[in-house]
């Protein structure tokens, strides 16, 4: 035994002479409530757990960095971090899975989360995407109730009657519940999967000249589907099988990367394309908007404690920096209010102390005070702006690009209610064995629904898509498709 052995301590750094046996009154006596170290022990165990994410709760992070492999990529952005070729920005990266708890196995079929930090020298930029290129729904004003479909009912069990109830009459979700039962709704591992930023963001350059993006995160590993029957028994062996495979591949130094590419659209193209590019039920086309390099991201680093820097973590699309900003999109728009509002709750009002949410470069701003300030609080410097004491001001050059709104204020949804032909390209595209594949597992997950009404519903909407997609999920469930939608 080593000579330097620490003495243990209660969390006031009070050595503790007795770590085996509480205090009592006597042998057989009563226990007593000046037993300072024994109260604290069990008060702080129960405080142990903070909630979890209401959504993504399940997940596993790792380290990096992200190199910048185009010098070309300053002619769209004036993000300092994608400044020039050979730039390096340290990154944490969290992959989860959406409806599960905490302890839910990895290998259920689910999008997964593709949520980035890059701690940029002019503050934390956050990517917050999927390993899909769409979303199920396109307004915020959905989404708690499209969540509670995917959660439980107030039984306490899951239900797919109310999961195909939402999704057959939300038909904007086909787009996305293709890719999801598709081979991409159970990755291999984290590392095989693709990361997209999903939503159009705004990218402006130094003379104020504004894009449209698109990311997209092209795994190094390849894209691989985990077979649906490993899948589930992987499910009751290994829960943890993602998790578990990030951490050891990253142990033994075999260190996951991704390619970012990105399309650019021209600023004006918003107007005319064939597609709302704000509709994050759509993807925009290739052909149209080729995906330009723009560099590598590396994850080569294990967090030094899962609960502190992964449960900890608090990564939101509103983390935009100079050079990047929002779109239009409606989904994107509330996101950037819910997330932080969300760690305010999670984590409280100075979760950006956080070692994991900590900016690398200073965070000079005005905000105190608050449960658990641990950062000195600014010392004795000014509280409030303007003040004459020399403290941080604004820097007009950081302010957003001003762009032109129109129109009247109102409720309204996006033009397009035609929601069938990206899926039916979709579903066109796969090979023979992945449409069997797709079919199957809709037919698989709509077989427990009680009612003919929303099965039919559904399939009406495959149907739409692609005859024969309706067609084959109706016969694998023994239903007809109805002579009204053909
Ligand atoms: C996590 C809300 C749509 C990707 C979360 C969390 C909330 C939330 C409250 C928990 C965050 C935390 O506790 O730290 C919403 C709302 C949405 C929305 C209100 C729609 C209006 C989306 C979309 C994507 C997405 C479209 C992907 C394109 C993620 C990811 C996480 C997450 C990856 C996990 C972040 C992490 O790893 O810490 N979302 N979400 N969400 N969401 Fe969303």
């Amino acid at each position: 035994m080593s000579n330097n052995k620490k003495t243990l301590t209660t969390g006031s750094g009070i050595p503790v002479g007795d770590n085996q046996n509480s205090l009592t009154a006597g042998h057989n006596g009563p226990g007593l409530i000046q037993d300072f170290h024994l109260l604290e022990k069990l008060a702080h165990f129960n405080r142990e757990r903070i909630p979890e994410r209401v959504v993504h709760a399940k997940g596993a992070g790792a380290f990096g960095y992200f190199e910048v492999t185009n010098d070309e990529i300053s002619k769209y952005t004036k993000a300092d971090f994608l400044s020039e070729k050979g730039k390096r920005t340290d990154m944490f990266a969290r992959f989860s899975t959406v409806a599960g708890e905490l302890g839910y196995p990895d290998t259920v079929r689910d999008p997964r989360g593709f949520a980035l930090k890059f701690y940029t020298e002019e503050g934390n930029y956050d990517l917050v995407g999927n390993n899909t290129p769409v979303f199920f729904i396109r307004d915020a004003i959905k989404f708690p109730d499209f969540i509670h479909t995917q959660k439980r009912r107030p039984s306490g069990l899951k239900d797919p009657n109310m999961v195909w109830d939402f999704w057959s009459l939300s038909p904007e979700s086909l787009h996305q519940i293709t890719y999801l039962h598709g081979d991409r709704g159970i990755p291999a591992t984290f590392r095989h999967m693709n990361g997209y930023g999903s939503h159009t963001y705004k990218w402006v350059n130094d003379t104020g000249e504004a894009f449209w993006v698109k990311y997209h995160f092209v795994s190094d590993q390849g894209v691989h589907a985990l077979d649906t029957d490993l899948a589930d028994e992987l499910a009751g062996k290994n829960p943890d099988y993602h998790r578990e495979d990030l951490y050891t591949s990253i142990d033994k130094e075999d260190f996951p990367s991704w390619t970012l590419y990105v399309q650019i659209i021209p600023y004006e193209d918003y107007k005319t394309y064939k597609w709302d590019i704000f509709d994050v039920t759509k993807t925009v086309s290739k052909e149209d908007y080729p995906r330009i390099e723009v560099g590598k991201m590396v994850l080569n680093q294990n967090p030094g404690n899962h609960f502190a820097d992964v449960e900890q973590a608090a990564l939101t699309p509103g983390n935009l920096v100079p050079g990047i900003e929002a779109s239009p999109d409606k989904m994107l728009q509330g996101r950037i209010f819910s997330y932080g509002d969300t760690h305010r709750y999670r984590l409280g009002a100075n979760h950006q102390q956080i070692p994991v949410n900590r900016p690398k470069n200073e965070s000079t701003s005005y905000q105190r005070d608050g449960y658990m300030r641990v950062d000195g609080n600014g010392g004795n410097t000014p509280v409030y702006e303007p003040n004459s004491e020399n403290g941080p001001t604004e820097d007009p050059t950081k302010k957003i690009n001003p762009f032109e709104v129109y129109g009247e204020a109102d409720s309204v949804g996006y033009d397009s209610e035609d929601h069938y032909t990206q899926p039916g390209n979709l579903y066109r595209l796969m090979s023979a064995d992945e449409r069997t594949r797709l079919v199957q597992n809709f037919a698989d997950h709509m077989r427990p629904v009680e009612s003919d009404e929303i099965k039919l519903r559904q399939i009406e909407h495959f149907y739409k898509a692609d005859p024969e997609w309706g067609q084959r999920v109706a016969q694998e469930l023994g239903l007809s498709v109805p002579e009204s939608v053909k």
